[in-house]
């Protein structure tokens, strides 16, 4: 439930990047606002039930004082929880008076087309005007699809649902999570130093002759093999800080890494036979879980 919300950015490849570009559109669009809503409402009162819904002045002043607010909101950079909640009841509000979507859908259509000419105005064809046509595109994409109900989900429906203080929860548990997201990143990144240190030092062992060549070379390898896995699992968080899934495969090829790591050190000793064979025994399961999950993940992401 949680994640619907920001399920509706992935889908549409809405990231901080854009987000980022549209703050930078801010004061520029700011400076349109009463052209914007001039233009809006002479677009608005030319579709034929136009008036049957603003049936008075005075709902029509409430209109544009609520139209101001979600252009700054537009612009504010900021697309949280609050943000969807605001716009799913705008779109409940639409419904209940029984505004057409189709109205709904051409209103939008005017509306890019503002934002594009006033890019075009301020940026002419240049490729950065391409970039903020292109996240803009997907913020009002996003906005029609909740603002029309086509983003419906139960789960969504339950959670408007829940009380102020269970949203409220929900809000500080999310926070909590990324919390902890960060963490796990900082630990990755001391981790992976302490790899590079066991890289080192296995390296002088071999060059100080403290090993033989043959072992030597075996820890070598098998310490990259540990740094690699540690570089993975640290560009898996990386995509999964920036709003994509997380794979599970990443932690078991550290794993992997760190057994196979394990085997090649003691297949050295012929002695430790025992041991050979028990480390096998894990890699052998490892193994199992990590194709049973790769195999899990394929249909999904395959469409
Ligand atoms: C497509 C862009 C539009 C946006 C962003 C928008 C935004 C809003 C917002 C923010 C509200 C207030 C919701 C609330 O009370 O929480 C609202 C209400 C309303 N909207 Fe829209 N609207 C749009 C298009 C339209 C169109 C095309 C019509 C009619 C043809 C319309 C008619 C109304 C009416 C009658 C209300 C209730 C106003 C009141 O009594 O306070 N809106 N709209």
């Amino acid at each position: 439930m949680l994640e619907n919300f920001d399920q509706i950015k992935k889908d549409y490849e809405f990231t901080a990047v854009d987000e980022e570009r549209i703050k930078e559109l801010r004061p520029i669009m700011e400076k349109h606002l009463d052209e914007f809503l001039d233009r809006l409402y002479k677009f608005i009162f030319r579709l034929p039930q136009a008036h049957k819904f603003f049936k008075n002045e005075e709902v029509k002043k409430r209109h544009t004082e609520k139209i101001k607010q979600w252009y700054k909101d537009l612009f504010s950079g900021n697309y949280d929880d609050r943000y969807f909640e605001k716009l799913h009841k705008i779109g409940e509000v639409h419904d209940q008076l029984g505004i057409p979507n189709h109205y709904i859908n051409a209103t939008f259509n005017f509306i890019r087309r503002f934002f594009i000419e006033k890019i075009n105005q301020e940026f002419g064809y240049s490729r950065q005007r391409n970039l903020y046509v292109e996240s803009l595109g997907k913020l009002l994409d996003i906005n029609l699809d909740i603002l029309t109900k086509a983003y419906i989900e139960e789960e969504i429906s339950r959670y408007m649902k829940l009380s102020k203080l269970e949203k409220k929860l929900v809000r500080i548990s999310k926070r909590f999570a990324d919390f902890l997201d960060m963490t796990l990143l900082v630990a990755l990144i001391l981790m992976s130093f302490f790899v590079i240190g066991l890289f080192a030092f296995d390296i002088y062992e071999l060059i100080t002759g403290k090993v033989s060549i043959e072992e030597g070379i075996i820890k070598t390898l098998g310490s990259l093999l540990i740094l690699w896995a540690v570089a993975e699992l640290m560009g898996e968080e990386i995509k999964h800080l920036r709003g994509g899934g997380f794979a599970l495969t990443a932690f078991i090829s550290v794993a992997l890494a760190a057994i196979i790591r394990k085997i090649l050190i003691v297949s050295l000793s012929p002695e430790d036979i025992k041991k050979l064979v028990a480390y096998g025994f894990v890699l052998l399961i490892l193994g199992i879980v990590y194709f049973l999950i790769a195999k899990k993940i394929k249909p999904a992401n395959s469409h």
